[in-house]
């Protein structure tokens, strides 16, 4: 299965990838990394002799002609799936549609709750005693779309953002491994 992954930060669940899927006879064949802006998940995919790209907002005009712009870069490698991997982008319908039913994503919670780019930090406020993390497809609307995998991790009383985080994203890269090695199969 060749896929696309899309990073903005440190790369940890590409890095996963990377060591679990794409190598040898592997199902998973990580045919380039794409991000939004320069970032440790680059740096990874650049370690291991993978193809990157870097489409930045600051670069076009505006939302949808960077849009436009992602899509042709991801389209350019022939992808049979698109992952994003801890990618901070909205990306806009038109992208969905360019490829449907394609477009996984990682998110730091138990979808439907805590949605968002603070999934983490709004679980913790709220104070459930239990989260985790959820890959799911993506469709128009944000971090909404079909669930394909959940993981539940727990709260501990003396977690900060950071401690749950890390905790979460522990289980979330073997999580999105174990996914991806399915959806190729
Ligand atoms: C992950 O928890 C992802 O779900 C969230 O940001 C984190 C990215 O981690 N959106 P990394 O860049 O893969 O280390």
């Amino acid at each position: 299965m060749r896929i696309v992954v899309l990073v903005s930060g440190s790369g940890t669940n590409l890095q996963a990838v990377i060591d679990d899927l794409h190598h040898g006879d592997a199902p998973v064949e990580i045919v380039a990394v794409g991000a939004d802006r320069p970032c440790t998940g680059l740096e990874r995919a650049e370690a291991a002799g993978i193809t990157t790209f870097l489409v930045r907002p600051a670069d076009h005009p505006d939302r949808a002609q960077w849009n436009r712009a992602l899509e042709r870069a991801v389209a350019s490698h022939h992808p049979e799936r698109v992952v994003f991997a801890g990618f901070m982008r909205i990306v806009d319908a038109e992208f969905v549609a360019a490829f449907p039913g394609l477009v996984v994503n990682t998110h730091p919670s138990l979808l439907p709750s805590f949605p968002g780019a603070h999934a983490v930090r709004d679980a913790l406020a709220y104070g459930v005693k239990l989260t985790g993390a959820t890959v799911h497809e993506v469709v128009a609307d944000v971090d909404a779309g079909p669930i394909l995998a959940q993981v539940a991790v727990a709260v501990e009383d003396q977690d900060t953002e950071d401690t749950l985080h890390e905790r979460i994203k522990t289980a979330e890269r073997q999580l999105l491994v174990d996914c991806l090695a399915d959806l190729a199969r």
